[in-house]
């Protein structure tokens, strides 16, 4: 575990897993390319997108790179070749036709330096082709700060924070625009129903609480969590069958060398 970086737990982050696969199949059916010979699912977690990335792209060898171990124990089930490493220090052994990155480099800093460094690692006429979560400003992400920053867990998690926000849409174009042929950057709305008690809660504790949850003594988890799901809940009400219906915002980026 890294500051940044939270212990995943496979489990948890794929009790929505059809959610969370959708926006790496909508990805990558946007890319084009003639035909790549090498393919790198970049934070591939626990492989889930690299058996679609290999019928997308048949005849490219199709790798991950993760830094956690519990998620590339899951990846390696699947049979790809994967590698450990900080995708912020990552280097591939030679350049990449397809860079391909699904709901990780938001968990990554310094993205003025990290998205021209991973598009130094693609090979001429390759794409990078990045997706990211865009729900900071909403009202489940900003409640797991404020709620951080009350009550008795305060001191504990003054230090904690989940990923940190990507960048506005106009700085990737300023950065990446000037670097290569043709850059594409757009968002999708996902309305993901969600079922289960407190399932907003459910779905943040396979991602962005974990760095609160991890930040602070067993003992006083269950408290942070039960404050969490009583302020969120009011702002995602069930419907009447129990389904919540909750928008979730992602920002897509493609850059085309
Ligand atoms: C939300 S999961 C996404 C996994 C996968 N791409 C998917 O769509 O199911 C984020 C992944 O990024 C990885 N990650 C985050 N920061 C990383 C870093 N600095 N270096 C390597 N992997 C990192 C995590 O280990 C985790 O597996």
């Amino acid at each position: 575990m890294s500051a940044r970086n939270p212990v995943w737990n496979p489990e948890q982050y794929f009790r929505f897993a059809d959610e969370r696969l959708q926006p790496a199949i909508d990805l990558m059916g946007r890319i084009v390319h003639p035909g790549p010979a090498v393919v790198v699912d970049l934070g591939c977690g626990a492989g889930n997108a690299l058996p679609l990335l290999a019928g997308r792209f048949p005849g490219a060898a199709v790798s991950g790179v993760d830094g956690s171990t519990t998620m590339l124990a899951r990846a390696a089930e699947g049979g790809f070749a994967t590698r450990q490493a900080d995708i912020a220090t990552w280097r591939p052994d030679a350049p990449v036709d397809v860079l391909f990155s699904n709901a990780a480099l938001q968990w990554l800093p310094a993205h003025e330096t990290l998205f021209p460094r991973l598009l130094s690692q693609v090979a001429p006429g390759g794409v990078l082709a990045v997706q990211m979560p865009a729900m900071d400003a909403t009202p489940a992400r900003r409640l797991q700060r404020e709620v951080a920053a009350e009550g008795p867990w305060a001191t504990a998690l003054a230090g904690a924070t989940a990923s940190p926000s990507i960048l506005e849409m106009g700085a990737y174009y300023r950065l990446l625009r000037p670097m290569v042929k043709r850059l594409d950057l757009w968002f999708t709305e996902y309305v993901h129903l969600l079922k289960g008690p407190d399932p907003v809660m459910q779905w943040f504790m396979g991602s962005s609480l974990q760095p609160y949850v991890q930040a602070l003594p067993e003992a006083l988890r269950p408290a942070y969590l039960a404050a969490y799901a009583d302020a969120v809940r009011p702002h995602y009400p069930a419907e009447a069958d129990g389904t919540v219906l909750f928008p979730f915002r992602r920002f897509f980026l493609m850059a085309s060398l």
